[in-house]
Protein backbone atom coordinates (compact mmCIF):
# COMPACT_ATOMS: atom_id res chain seq x y z
CA UNK A 1 0.00 0.00 0.00
CA UNK A 2 1.09 3.60 -1.01
CA UNK A 3 0.87 6.05 1.85
CA UNK A 4 -2.53 8.22 1.17
CA UNK A 5 -0.41 11.55 0.90
CA UNK A 6 2.06 10.11 -1.57
CA UNK A 7 -1.34 8.42 -3.65
CA UNK A 8 -2.90 12.54 -4.11
CA UNK A 9 0.35 14.20 -4.94
CA UNK A 10 0.03 11.57 -7.81
CA UNK A 11 -3.60 12.35 -8.44
CA UNK A 12 -2.85 15.61 -8.19
CA UNK A 13 0.37 15.40 -10.50
CA UNK A 14 -1.90 13.53 -13.15
CA UNK A 15 -5.03 15.79 -12.96
CA UNK A 16 -3.23 19.17 -12.69
CA UNK A 17 -3.85 21.28 -15.59
CA UNK A 18 -0.17 21.34 -16.88
CA UNK A 19 -0.61 21.25 -20.93
CA UNK A 20 3.27 21.05 -20.61
CA UNK A 21 3.26 18.07 -23.64
CA UNK A 22 -0.09 18.98 -25.24
CA UNK A 23 1.65 20.75 -27.69
CA UNK A 24 4.73 22.26 -28.58
CA UNK A 25 4.53 25.60 -31.12
CA UNK A 26 7.41 26.31 -33.11
CA UNK A 27 9.47 29.03 -31.80
CA UNK A 28 10.68 30.61 -35.70
CA UNK A 29 12.92 32.97 -33.66
CA UNK A 30 15.15 29.76 -33.09
CA UNK A 31 17.04 27.56 -35.58
CA UNK A 32 15.49 24.22 -37.07
CA UNK A 33 16.55 20.74 -35.39
CA UNK A 34 16.90 17.29 -37.33
CA UNK A 35 13.83 16.94 -35.02
CA UNK A 36 11.99 20.26 -35.84
CA UNK A 37 11.34 23.51 -34.17
CA UNK A 38 11.99 24.06 -30.30
CA UNK A 39 8.80 25.21 -28.47
CA UNK A 40 7.79 28.26 -28.11
CA UNK A 41 6.86 29.38 -24.70
CA UNK A 42 3.33 28.43 -24.02
CA UNK A 43 2.78 32.13 -22.54
CA UNK A 44 3.55 33.45 -26.28
CA UNK A 45 1.09 30.77 -28.01
CA UNK A 46 -2.38 32.13 -28.80
CA UNK A 47 -5.15 30.63 -31.15
CA UNK A 48 -3.23 32.24 -34.64
CA UNK A 49 -0.90 29.17 -33.92
CA UNK A 50 -3.11 26.68 -34.55
CA UNK A 51 -4.54 28.29 -37.33
CA UNK A 52 -3.69 28.33 -41.66
CA UNK A 53 -5.65 30.31 -43.66
CA UNK A 54 -3.24 30.18 -46.95
CA UNK A 55 -4.91 26.92 -48.12
CA UNK A 56 -7.73 28.98 -49.65
CA UNK A 57 -5.44 31.22 -52.04
CA UNK A 58 -4.60 30.27 -55.52
CA UNK A 59 -0.61 29.76 -55.62
CA UNK A 60 1.07 31.57 -58.99
CA UNK A 61 1.74 29.35 -61.33
CA UNK A 62 3.65 31.54 -63.31
CA UNK A 63 6.76 29.62 -63.88
CA UNK A 64 8.58 26.91 -65.49
CA UNK A 65 6.38 24.18 -63.86
CA UNK A 66 3.09 25.97 -64.87
CA UNK A 67 2.46 24.50 -61.18
CA UNK A 68 2.46 25.83 -57.59
CA UNK A 69 3.32 24.44 -54.23
CA UNK A 70 1.36 26.37 -50.98
CA UNK A 71 3.42 24.28 -48.00
CA UNK A 72 1.49 24.41 -44.48
CA UNK A 73 4.13 23.03 -42.44
CA UNK A 74 5.49 24.06 -39.19
CA UNK A 75 7.99 26.98 -40.74
CA UNK A 76 4.72 28.29 -42.09
CA UNK A 77 1.87 26.88 -39.43
CA UNK A 78 3.89 26.59 -36.16
CA UNK A 79 1.44 24.65 -34.48
CA UNK A 80 1.90 21.83 -36.38
CA UNK A 81 5.30 21.15 -35.04
CA UNK A 82 5.85 17.50 -33.24
CA UNK A 83 2.20 16.68 -33.96
CA UNK A 84 3.48 14.37 -37.08
CA UNK A 85 1.27 16.12 -39.96
CA UNK A 86 0.89 18.79 -42.51
CA UNK A 87 -0.63 20.14 -45.57
CA UNK A 88 0.06 21.68 -48.88
CA UNK A 89 -2.29 23.16 -51.81
CA UNK A 90 -1.02 22.15 -55.15
CA UNK A 91 -2.23 24.58 -58.12
CA UNK A 92 -1.81 23.95 -61.71
CA UNK A 93 -2.41 25.82 -64.89
CA UNK A 94 -3.01 24.01 -67.87
CA UNK A 95 -0.12 22.01 -68.90
CA UNK A 96 0.76 22.30 -65.28
CA UNK A 97 3.51 19.55 -63.60
CA UNK A 98 5.27 19.17 -59.99
CA UNK A 99 8.15 17.10 -61.64
CA UNK A 100 9.96 14.01 -60.20
CA UNK A 101 10.41 14.16 -56.21
CA UNK A 102 10.17 13.27 -52.94
CA UNK A 103 9.64 13.90 -49.49
CA UNK A 104 12.24 12.30 -47.14
CA UNK A 105 10.60 12.73 -44.20
CA UNK A 106 6.96 11.64 -45.34
CA UNK A 107 3.91 9.89 -46.87
CA UNK A 108 1.31 12.15 -48.93
CA UNK A 109 -2.32 11.62 -49.17
CA UNK A 110 -3.46 13.96 -52.48
CA UNK A 111 -7.11 14.89 -52.91
CA UNK A 112 -7.97 16.36 -56.07
CA UNK A 113 -10.24 19.51 -55.51
CA UNK A 114 -10.63 21.08 -59.08
CA UNK A 115 -9.75 19.42 -62.79
CA UNK A 116 -7.86 16.44 -63.58
CA UNK A 117 -4.35 15.36 -62.52
CA UNK A 118 -2.57 12.23 -63.39
CA UNK A 119 -0.36 11.62 -60.33
CA UNK A 120 2.01 8.22 -59.96
CA UNK A 121 4.99 7.09 -57.82
CA UNK A 122 7.92 4.93 -58.83
CA UNK A 123 8.68 2.05 -56.18
CA UNK A 124 12.20 1.48 -54.88
CA UNK A 125 11.87 -1.70 -57.01
CA UNK A 126 10.88 0.32 -59.98
CA UNK A 127 7.08 -0.52 -60.58
CA UNK A 128 5.24 2.31 -61.52
CA UNK A 129 1.76 2.98 -60.28
CA UNK A 130 -0.10 5.85 -61.95
CA UNK A 131 -3.55 6.86 -62.36
CA UNK A 132 -5.55 10.10 -63.88
CA UNK A 133 -7.55 11.33 -61.03
CA UNK A 134 -10.68 13.58 -60.87
CA UNK A 135 -12.43 15.65 -58.22
CA UNK A 136 -12.53 13.52 -55.30
CA UNK A 137 -10.21 10.87 -56.14
CA UNK A 138 -6.90 10.31 -53.68
CA UNK A 139 -3.80 9.04 -53.93
CA UNK A 140 -0.92 7.89 -51.10
CA UNK A 141 2.41 7.91 -51.88
CA UNK A 142 4.52 6.20 -49.56
CA UNK A 143 7.36 7.92 -47.69
CA UNK A 144 10.49 8.64 -49.41
CA UNK A 145 9.89 7.41 -52.95
CA UNK A 146 9.87 9.41 -56.42
CA UNK A 147 6.55 10.97 -57.36
CA UNK A 148 4.74 13.34 -59.84
CA UNK A 149 1.57 15.11 -60.79
CA UNK A 150 0.53 16.32 -64.10
CA UNK A 151 -2.50 18.64 -64.70
CA UNK A 152 -4.26 17.10 -67.99
CA UNK A 153 -7.51 17.91 -69.80
CA UNK A 154 -8.98 21.40 -70.52
CA UNK A 155 -9.27 22.78 -66.91
CA UNK A 156 -6.69 23.84 -64.24
CA UNK A 157 -6.52 21.54 -61.14
CA UNK A 158 -6.37 22.11 -57.83
CA UNK A 159 -5.27 19.53 -54.82
CA UNK A 160 -5.13 19.38 -51.30
CA UNK A 161 -2.05 16.75 -49.91
CA UNK A 162 -1.79 15.75 -46.35
CA UNK A 163 1.68 15.08 -45.27
CA UNK A 164 2.73 12.17 -42.27
CA UNK A 165 5.62 15.15 -40.81
CA UNK A 166 4.88 18.66 -40.16
CA UNK A 167 8.40 18.92 -42.61
CA UNK A 168 8.45 16.60 -44.95
CA UNK A 169 11.13 17.93 -46.78
CA UNK A 170 10.96 18.20 -51.03
CA UNK A 171 13.67 17.45 -53.56
CA UNK A 172 12.84 17.82 -57.01
CA UNK A 173 14.95 15.57 -59.45
CA UNK A 174 15.96 17.98 -62.17
CA UNK A 175 15.92 21.02 -59.88
CA UNK A 176 18.58 18.91 -57.95
CA UNK A 177 20.62 17.52 -61.43
CA UNK A 178 20.28 20.78 -63.39
CA UNK A 179 19.70 24.10 -61.20
CA UNK A 180 23.38 24.01 -59.21
CA UNK A 181 26.89 23.91 -60.32
CA UNK A 182 28.23 20.37 -60.30
CA UNK A 183 30.01 20.14 -63.77
CA UNK A 184 28.40 19.01 -66.58
CA UNK A 185 30.63 16.27 -67.11
CA UNK A 186 29.45 14.56 -63.52
CA UNK A 187 25.89 15.03 -64.14
CA UNK A 188 26.49 13.59 -68.04
CA UNK A 189 28.05 10.73 -65.88
CA UNK A 190 25.63 10.17 -63.10
CA UNK A 191 22.92 10.33 -65.36
CA UNK A 192 23.59 8.81 -68.84
CA UNK A 193 22.43 11.94 -70.59
CA UNK A 194 24.57 13.57 -73.45
CA UNK A 195 26.44 16.81 -73.38
CA UNK A 196 24.07 18.90 -75.44
CA UNK A 197 20.87 17.90 -72.90
CA UNK A 198 22.62 18.91 -70.04
CA UNK A 199 24.03 21.74 -71.20
CA UNK A 200 20.01 22.45 -72.47
CA UNK A 201 18.07 21.72 -68.93
CA UNK A 202 21.35 23.66 -67.56
CA UNK A 203 20.07 26.67 -69.01
CA UNK A 204 16.47 26.10 -68.56
CA UNK A 205 16.89 25.35 -64.77
CA UNK A 206 19.19 27.88 -64.22
CA UNK A 207 22.66 25.71 -63.17
CA UNK A 208 25.82 26.40 -63.68
CA UNK A 209 29.07 24.56 -64.29
C1 LIG B 1 7.74 32.08 -20.23
O1 LIG B 1 7.17 33.35 -20.18
C2 LIG B 1 6.79 33.74 -18.85
C3 LIG B 1 6.02 35.06 -18.96
O2 LIG B 1 6.69 35.99 -19.77
C4 LIG B 1 8.05 33.85 -18.00
O3 LIG B 1 7.70 34.19 -16.68
C5 LIG B 1 8.75 32.49 -18.01
O4 LIG B 1 9.98 32.59 -17.30
C6 LIG B 1 9.02 32.03 -19.42
N1 LIG B 1 9.55 30.68 -19.40
C7 LIG B 1 10.64 30.34 -20.05
C8 LIG B 1 11.04 28.90 -19.96
O5 LIG B 1 11.30 31.13 -20.72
Amino acid sequence: MLPIPFLLLLLSSILSPSSAADFCVADLTLPTTPVGFSCKNESAVTVSDFIFSGLGVTGNTNNIFKAAVTPAFSSQFPGLNGLGISAARLDFAIGGVVPLHTHPAASELLIVIHGTILAGFISSSNSVYYKTLNKGDAIVFPQGLLHFQVQIGGLPAVALASFSSPEPGLQIVSVALFANSLPSLLVEKVTFLDDAEVKKLKKVFGGTG
